[in-house]
């Protein structure tokens, strides 16, 4: 296992509440004009995806994130440049971080679905899933604590995936908003019933001052979540992120 990348993930210095900006949008808003939004390194990372819903996806999720970051920083798009080295093997697959702008911006897609977090006021992560109940049995373990599972295995089935999902989901959520992402087990992460985090190894510093929240994505069968470095309350506002691909 990679070595856990030093970030800074000390509490923001925030006088409020943080504020977040959620902007869904789907594979099939991708036209031809967004190719024009992503980079180099992004236009290569396109050609690699063998499959046109992957292709679709990436090309979405990458151009959202420079059209909103550009709406909140009133500038032009073709301003805002992304690095996204991953720290383990330096691809550009990593956490995407807007160089010289103090935005912090976030991607997840599953299935039908793509959606975008961004923040002025906190790290963050954002995560989507299609929710698949052959998926909760079998990832139940990697997924869930030992004191989860306890509590999971008492459940219903139906109440199970939506239990598994729910982890999942603020789990992903949490481990992007620090920018470990796989590289921490998401079984050693815990949460208590405010959502605020409980446990994360090796960042003493995030118990009581990270919090997630499940989101409402518009579909049905999916669920979401939103991870903040701060303690509760979080401002979350939604966006359906069409008309601004389809201004480009
Ligand atoms: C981040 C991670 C949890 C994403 O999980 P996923 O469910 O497959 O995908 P999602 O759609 O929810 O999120 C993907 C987005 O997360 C972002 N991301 C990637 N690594 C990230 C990290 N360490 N922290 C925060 N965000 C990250 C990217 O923006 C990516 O979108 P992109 O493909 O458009 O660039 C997972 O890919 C991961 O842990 N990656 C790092 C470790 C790794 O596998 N490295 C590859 C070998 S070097």
């Amino acid at each position: 296992m990679s070595a856990i990348v030093p970030v800074n993930t000390a509490p923001a210095d925030h006088a409020g509440p943080a504020r977040c900006e959620i902007w869904w949008a789907r594979p099939s808003d991708q036209h031809a004009g967004l190719l024009s939004l992503l980079e180099d390194v992004e236009l290569q990372r396109r050609s690699g995806y063998r499959r046109p819903e992957d292709r679709a996806r990436f090309t979405v999720g990458a151009a959202l994130m420079r059209l909103a970051a550009a709406r909140t920083l009133s500038c032009s798009p073709g301003e805002l440049r992304f690095n996204r080295d991953c720290p383990d093997c330096h691809l550009p697959h990593g956490r995407p971080r807007l160089r010289q702008h103090d935005l912090e911006v976030a991607v997840s897609h599953s299935a039908d679905l793509v959606m975008i977090g961004l923040s002025t006021s906190t790290p963050m992560g954002v995560d989507v899933e299609r929710v698949d109940p052959a998926r909760s049995h079998k990832l139940a373990r990697r997924v869930l604590s030992a004191r989860e599972l306890d509590g999971f295995r008492t459940l219903t089935h139906d109440e199970q995936t939506q239990v598994f999902f729910q982890a999942w989901t603020r789990k992903e959520a949490v481990l992007k908003s620090t920018g470990d992402g796989l590289r921490m087990p998401m079984n050693a992460v815990e949460f208590d019933d405010r959502g605020q985090v409980l446990a994360y190894p090796g960042r003493p510093e995030l118990t009581g001052n990270a919090h997630v929240i499940d989101l409402k994505p518009r579909e049905e069968g999916y669920r979401a979540a939103l991870a903040v470095l701060t303690p509760p309350p979080a401002e979350v506002t939604h966006y359906d992120a069409r008309g601004l691909l389809r201004s480009w």
